[in-house]
């Protein structure tokens, strides 16, 4: 089938579908400006990087984070959501949405996601790696905009909320993600390399009965599986879906 044909499919699937469920990846951004991670051009091919969100590395030694994170804070703020985003907001008004992301980004909910579960935690908020202290991370903008370690008070550094290799998942966002999936209709992965447990094996969690559908560049591990495959561009994928 043409990527035409196969559009009109997942149309076809979506019109004959009540509960959808989301699982994004880096990949969806990517249209947006923001690096994927495994992509040739992607965050880890560069090898500095690929400790960058390790806790061990990071408890060690913050610098080389928080002077990744002055450049991709610039690269953030710039980043609007794509059509891919939009879609998948837009399908709000007519189905039950749930999105599940293991981005940080926040596009989802700029977009119009009312439910989104983050399974990779956000940067909203960061913490004191020694007392626990929280602080909206847009406060420590001017530090970590110079490239600086941010520090507490009591002398401990401060991490976003993100979850880095090494950590546990966000328990609530995780319990609720399980739960959408095993009542969904329709799940599809869209821009996940789906190689980064446990994330990749909430998709194990649909029922029998729901439809699987892969949006992504590449194939996936998860491909065999799949009731339809798009390989193509998430954007242009998603533009001409309602
Ligand atoms: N449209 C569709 N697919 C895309 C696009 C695009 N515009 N751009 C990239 N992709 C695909 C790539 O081919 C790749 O298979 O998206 C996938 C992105 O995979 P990864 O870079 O591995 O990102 P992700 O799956 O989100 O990584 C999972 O790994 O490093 C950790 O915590 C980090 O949440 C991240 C996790």
């Amino acid at each position: 089938m043409s990527q035409r044909e196969l559009i009109q499919q997942f149309q076809e699937y979506l019109n004959h579908t009540r509960r959808i469920v989301f699982l994004t990846g880096a990949g969806i951004s990517t249209e947006s400006g923001i690096p994927d991670f495994r992509s040739a051009d992607g965050l880890y091919s560069d090898p500095a990087n690929l400790s960058l969100f390790d806790i061990s590395a990071f408890l060690a030694e913050p610098a080389p984070f928080y002077r990744f994170s002055a450049k991709f804070l610039e690269v953030m703020e710039q980043a609007q959501p794509n059509p891919a985003h939009l879609a998948i907001a837009r399908l709000q008004e007519t189905h039950r949405v749930t999105v599940i992301t293991q981005n940080i980004d926040n596009l989802h909910q700029r977009a119009g996601s009312r439910t989104v579960f983050c399974v990779h935690g956000n940067l909203e908020f960061s913490r004191c790696v020694k007392c626990g202290h929280r602080i909206a991370t847009r406060e420590l903008h001017p530090v970590i905009r110079q490239g600086e370690v941010p520090y507490h008070s009591c002398g401990g550094v401060y991490k976003p909320e993100v979850t880095f290799f090494g950590e546990p998942l966000p328990e609530e966002d995780w319990l609720y993600s399980q739960r959408a999936i095993e009542e969904a209709d329709l799940l599809c992965v869209v821009g996940s390399s789906l190689v980064v447990y446990p994330a990749a094996s909430l998709p194990g969690y649909r029922p029998r009965t729901c439809r699987l559908v892969i949006v992504n560049r590449e194939p996936t591990p998860l491909n065999p599986e799949a009731d339809l495959i798009i390989h193509g561009d998430a954007g242009k994928i998603f533009s001409p879906i309602t």
